[in-house]
């Protein structure tokens, strides 16, 4: 089935996350369809690809004779049915159970049997998604990390329903891509988020509570513990939107209470600061870049 997949859809490529799969997919050579609902953040986030590439380009990381193919490979779309040549159609829309489960059930009617579902969620279950959409054997979870066309993790986790066949052709196209797959179990947040979202958390609530600020909290972990991002640049860059989104598909299904979203997130995303994608956040950023600049 591996071999067969030549043509990658993503739905909600003009978001953060389905910006950044489109590129992987792009870059290892796929014909990549790229559909949003939204036809000008669509747009912006072809122009954000474009400099990705002019940038890798002048990194070193690809030949500037294989940009202009890269970029043609793209069909870019708010046409559910150009869907209809895709091998595999990763989506990567709003963290919202009907909206993933209509998608597929539709998608479902347009793509040929042999086409495989993933999807991009953070929470939901994989089994859930699938539910209902005709070819629950063929969807798989496929959850890459921010920013995806930078970070080489994707955590597969097959559904009830998945086939060991369909799970063996996700993962292979995964490698192809030069990704790092690891198999999880399908269970809310997988491997990361389960940890993450209350960790976040509890970081978030340490600056309402004046335990530090958030440079201070971010050197400590970054000094102390070695790691490359302090929690509250990463907020920032997973966006406090997409904070509390993850806190609410979380928490009904684990009810820890850790995982249900701080005041002061509520807030901070009332006031419209939702990090970099606002250019306000936990820091104040003037670039506006969704790729974390
Ligand atoms: N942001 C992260 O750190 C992160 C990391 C891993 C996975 N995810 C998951 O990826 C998914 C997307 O998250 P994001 O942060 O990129 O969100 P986002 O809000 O940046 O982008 C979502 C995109 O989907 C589009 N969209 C919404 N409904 C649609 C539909 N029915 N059909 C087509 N397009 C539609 C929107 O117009 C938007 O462009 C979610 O499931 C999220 O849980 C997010």
């Amino acid at each position: 089935m591996t071999n067969r997949i030549q043509t990658v859809g993503v739905a909600g490529g003009g978001g953060t996350m389905g910006a950044g799969i489109a590129i992987v997919a792009a870059r290892a050579g796929f014909k990549t369809v790229v559909y949003d609902t939204n036809r000008d953040a669509l747009d912006a986030a072809f122009d954000q690809t474009r400099g990705f590439f002019e940038k890798s380009v002048a990194r070193g990381k690809i030949p500037a004779e294989q940009l202009d193919d890269i970029l043609a490979t793209y069909v870019l779309t708010t046409e559910l049915d150009d869907f209809a040549e895709c091998d595999l159609v990763i989506e990567a829309v709003f963290e919202d159970l009907p909206t993933k489960q209509t998608l597929f059930r539709a998608l479902n009617t347009i793509c040929p049997p042999h086409t495989l579902f993933a999807s991009n969620t953070s929470t939901l279950s994989i089994t859930e998604i699938a539910s209902g959409c005709g070819r629950e054997d063929k969807v798989v979870g496929m959850h890459f990390c921010l920013p995806a066309q930078l970070m080489k993790l994707i955590e597969m986790s097959p559904g009830l329903n998945t086939s060991d066949d369909a799970f063996a052709a996700a993962w292979a196209w995964t490698e192809a891509c030069g990704q790092t797959p690891v198999k999880t179990q399908d269970k809310p947040g997988f491997i990361l988020n389960a940890l993450l979202v209350p960790f976040n958390n509890d970081v978030i609530r340490a600056v309402e509570a004046g335990v530090a600020t958030p440079e201070a909290i971010d050197t400590a972990i970054k000094t102390g513990l070695g790691y490359r991002m302090g929690p509250c640049e990463l907020i920032d860059l997973i966006g406090l939107d997409t904070q509390v989104r993850l806190c609410e598909a979380f928490y009904p299904v684990t009810h820890d209470p850790r995982a249900a979203a701080p005041p002061l997130l509520r807030r901070m995303v009332a006031a419209g600061h939702l990090g970099r994608k606002s250019g306000r956040g936990f820091y104040d950023y003037d670039d506006g870049a969704m790729f974390g600049g």
